[in-house]
């Protein structure tokens, strides 16, 4: 990368926040450059998060449905094996093509892109510490600040990435362990949980709470989640909390207790997955000397993303507000366009939707019925089963259900939860409705093809704007 002439944008950190902000700027006429200390584009979504993760949820169902399920579908296999290597390949193929592609798109975009770790060394300069050796400075007019998160573990438990593993390590196991337990019963938990329980894996899930499914999920859809996943033979000690874990002949001794404190069990495992949050990651990146102002853990940035200190700004994980990939896109994507433009569109939070990729997926939008409560709203809410579903019927997806939720006087959208396997895609037409101050009414006269999935979400729609649907 050339660093002769100043830069209009320097990015540090080039995950979804990050690159996606480098190409949007540049797209809209900023000389943008993106620094990255990973040696590869994409962040922890593309190289440790959401890609490969979902490449071995999706195979893992594959190979459990042969495996198990095809039969009642009147499909007859035999000998179905698992081959773990090929399935890792599947899923480093497809990081290595999302990778590199994005390198591809900073070249077509004119980003440049330099690789080492940032340091903000004044308000328009970043040190640069290149990986290959020797130092670069960069100096830029605006200064974005992207640099995710990493993974935690808990007070005294050291992780191995082999026996004592983060997500990281549970991307990578290269057998499947007899016995897993999964301490916290949060996304990733029952996202990779399932993914070793379908390949053979007897998984015991220890939550500190008495419920699952991370922050913000409705409490009736946790309820039905953990009835679903404990049908599938995932095991789970709610209410306990883990007192130690340590490595004994080979395996590990996972010591228990309630949450509330008495007696302790232990138990033993092959390996063990801590995932009990991730936490924001800004080693070395001179915000204090800077004089960068925090909100707890998190920069502190206001309506414009613009830390306390002009010019400098910050997005993604490391602001307040949900740790999602496309949560960071579009503050980065919204960051840059008032940058290139100076107008100030904005991010509606309450339409940032969360999926977990289980199966059957859930996914929701805009509020609980716990939130609602607590804020004191008057709200209605229908629900429509997917088991009263033609599509769901034929398929045989008919686990799960829709809820919507709108207000009791206007009947505006207020919130929409799904469980289904196609959760994650229904919930879109959710996201829309909320956002554009739709009606529960207005979902329900929508005219939806027959016989899909989101017919039950209009169905939901009816019992919320009728007191009745058409087909339950
Ligand atoms: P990151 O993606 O963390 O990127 C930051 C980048 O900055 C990193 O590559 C890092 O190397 C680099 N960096 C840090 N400091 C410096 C420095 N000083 N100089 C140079 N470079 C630096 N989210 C979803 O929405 N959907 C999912 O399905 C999903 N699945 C996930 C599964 C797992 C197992 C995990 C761990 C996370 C998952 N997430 C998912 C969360 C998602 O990955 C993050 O919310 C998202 O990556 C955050 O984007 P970001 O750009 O803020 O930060
Ligand atoms: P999380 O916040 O979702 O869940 C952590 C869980 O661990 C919580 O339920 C918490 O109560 C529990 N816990 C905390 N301390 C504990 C202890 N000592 N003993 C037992 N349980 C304990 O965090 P997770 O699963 O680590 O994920 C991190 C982030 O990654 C999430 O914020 C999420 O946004 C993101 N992510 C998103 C995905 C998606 O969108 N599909 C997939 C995977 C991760």
């Amino acid at each position: 990368f050339s660093s002769s002439s100043p830069y209009d944008l320097c990015v540090i950190g080039g995950g979804p926040g990050g690159y996606v902000a480098a190409i949007k700027a540049a797209q809209l006429g900023l000389k943008t450059v993106c620094v990255e200390r990973r040696g590869k584009l994409g962040g922890t979504c593309l190289n440790v998060g959401c890609i490969p993760s979902k490449s071995l949820l999706h195979n893992s169902h594959l190979y459990h449905m042969a495996k198990h399920d095809l039969k009642d579908r009147g499909i007859n296999v035999s000998g179905v094996e698992l081959d773990l290597g090929k399935m890792m390949q599947n899923k480093k193929k497809a990081v290595t093509m999302l990778t590199k592609g994005i390198e591809m798109l900073f070249k077509a975009n004119k980003v440049d892109y330099a690789v080492g770790h940032g340091t903000l060394a004044g308000p328009n300069s970043v040190k640069v510490a290149l990986n290959d050796g020797g130092e670069q400075t960069i100096e830029a007019k605006n200064i974005m600040l992207a640099t995710g998160s990493e993974v935690m573990s808990l007070p005294g438990i050291e992780l191995d990435e082999k026996q004592i593993v983060s997500s990281t390590g549970a991307l990578e196991l290269d057998k499947v362990p007899e016995a897993l337990t999964v301490i916290g019963g949060g996304v990733i938990g029952l996202e990779l949980g399932s993914v070793w329980a379908r390949l053979g894996s007897k998984v015991t899930v220890v939550e500190f709470l008495d419920s699952i499914g991370g922050l913000g999920i409705d409490a009736e859809v946790a309820k039905n989640f953990l009835a679903i996943l404990k049908k599938q033979g995932m095991q789970f000690k709610l209410k306990t909390k883990v007192t130690g874990v340590k490595k004994v002949d080979g395996l590990v001794e996972v010591s228990t207790e309630p949450a509330a404190g008495g007696e302790t069990t232990v138990d033993k495992a092959d390996v063990v997955l801590v995932c009990v949050g991730r936490r924001q990651f800004m080693d070395n990146l001179g915000l204090e000397a800077m004089g960068v102002e925090m909100d707890g853990k998190k920069v502190k940035v206001d309506h414009n993303y613009m830390t306390n200190v002009p010019g400098v700004y910050a997005i993604g994980d490391i602001v307040q507000g949900p740790m999602l990939a496309h949560k960071a896109e579009d503050e980065g994507a919204l960051l840059s366009e008032y940058l290139a433009t100076g107008k100030s569109p904005h991010l509606d939070y309450n339409t940032v939707p969360s999926v977990v990729y289980t199966y059957p997926e859930v996914a929701w939008v805009g509020k609980t019925e716990e939130q609602l409560k607590g804020e004191g709203v008057a709200y209605k809410k229908g629900k429509f089963v997917f088991g009263a579903n033609s599509r769901a019927k034929c398929v045989a997806e008919e686990a799960g259900f829709v809820k919507v939720l709108a207000d009791k006087a206007t009947d505006k959208l207020l919130g929409v939860h799904i469980v289904n396997s196609m959760a994650g895609e229904l919930i879109a037409e959710a996201c829309v409705g909320i956002e554009y101050g739709a009606s529960s009414e207005d979902l329900a006269r929508v005219c939806h093809a027959h016989p899909t999935l989101s017919e039950a979400l209009k169905g939901a729609a009816q019992m919320t704007a009728f007191g009745k649907a058409i087909n339950s």
